[in-house]
């Protein structure tokens, strides 16, 4: 008898790219995708950090090249995607990640220039990104963007106002394309990661995170950086065609918890 289920839970040979990827969950979605047989377009803002995981890849025996790629530089973007089409063939899956956290009181003297960081490079890059890769993802035939947001984008916190109105926007954004890119076949999803151990969290103590995710976390611990990947590969694969505008946490039922 012939198989019933027909779809892909394979992304091999597919060419993915990751920004923000010579650290935490970036770093991680890179290895998970290329040990899954993706060839993988890691960009960061350094040469010499990008080298870094292009290395750790080969050596794992996956496929990876890297470029240098500040997302907050327009033709930069426009630069890398046209390399990457020419160097790998074309583009797949694309996966916003590149993020800073800058925080403090909205009447701060520097909450200008906060804001407009954190919009310029979680929200308006991503935006950009979307722009030049769309004609190679509608090319492929499954195209897959998976935008990393935040439990921020869902909730808020004190202090985070300028990073919590551009996760939000990342979840706007996630679902306005979603529908307008609808008969292109492309998909476009969202994760919120919760609390995660990385580059970005290391400034927390070790104290300070145990207490925290006890209070708030219901598996009580933090998370780490390739729980996040692992669902960033879920709405990449072939198989998640009907997956679409979505936004998913990966916070350990953070954002579920009410005591
Ligand atoms: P990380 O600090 O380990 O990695 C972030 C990467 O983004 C770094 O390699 C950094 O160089 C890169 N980056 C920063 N500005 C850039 C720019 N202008 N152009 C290109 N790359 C740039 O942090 P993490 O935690 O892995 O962050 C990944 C994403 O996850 C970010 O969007 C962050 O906001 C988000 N996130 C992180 C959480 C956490 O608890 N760690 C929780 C929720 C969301």
């Amino acid at each position: 008898m012939t198989r019933l289920s027909e779809l892909s839970r394979s992304i091999a040979g597919k060419v993915a790219l990751v920004t923000g990827a010579a650290s935490g969950m970036g770093r991680a979605t890179a290895h998970l995708f290329a040990d899954e047989g993706a060839k993988v377009a890691v960009t960061d803002l350094e040469d010499g950090a990008v080298q870094n995981v292009v290395d750790e890849i080969h050596g794992a025996g996956g496929a990876a090249r890297g470029w240098r790629l500040d997302v907050t530089d327009a033709e930069r973007i426009t630069t890398v995607i046209a390399e990457i089409e020419r160097e790998l063939g074309g583009l797949d899956i694309l996966v916003n990640n590149a993020g800073v956290a800058l925080g403090g009181p909205v009447m701060d003297d520097a909450y200008e220039d906060t804001w407009q960081r954190s919009m310029d490079v979680m929200l308006t890059a991503q935006m950009r990104l979307i722009r030049a890769a769309l004609p190679l993802l509608e090319r492929s035939g499954e195209g897959r963007i998976v935008n990393i947001a935040s439990t921020e984008g869902i909730g808020g916190s004190p202090f985070s106002s300028a990073y919590t109105a551009a996760k939000h926007g990342v979840v706007g954004l996630t679902r306005a394309l979603a529908c307008e890119l609808g008969s292109t076949g492309v998909t476009v999803n969202c994760i919120c990661p919760g609390p995660i151990h990385t580059a970005m969290t290391s400034v927390i103590s070790d104290e300070a995170k145990t207490k925290f995710a006890r209070r708030r976390v219901p598996l009580r611990r933090y998370g780490n950086p390739e729980e996040v990947a692992h669902m960033t590969l879920s709405l990449a694969l072939p198989a998640a065609s009907y997956v679409n505008g979505v936004t998913i946490p990966v916070d350990g039922g953070m954002t579920i918890k009410n005591n």
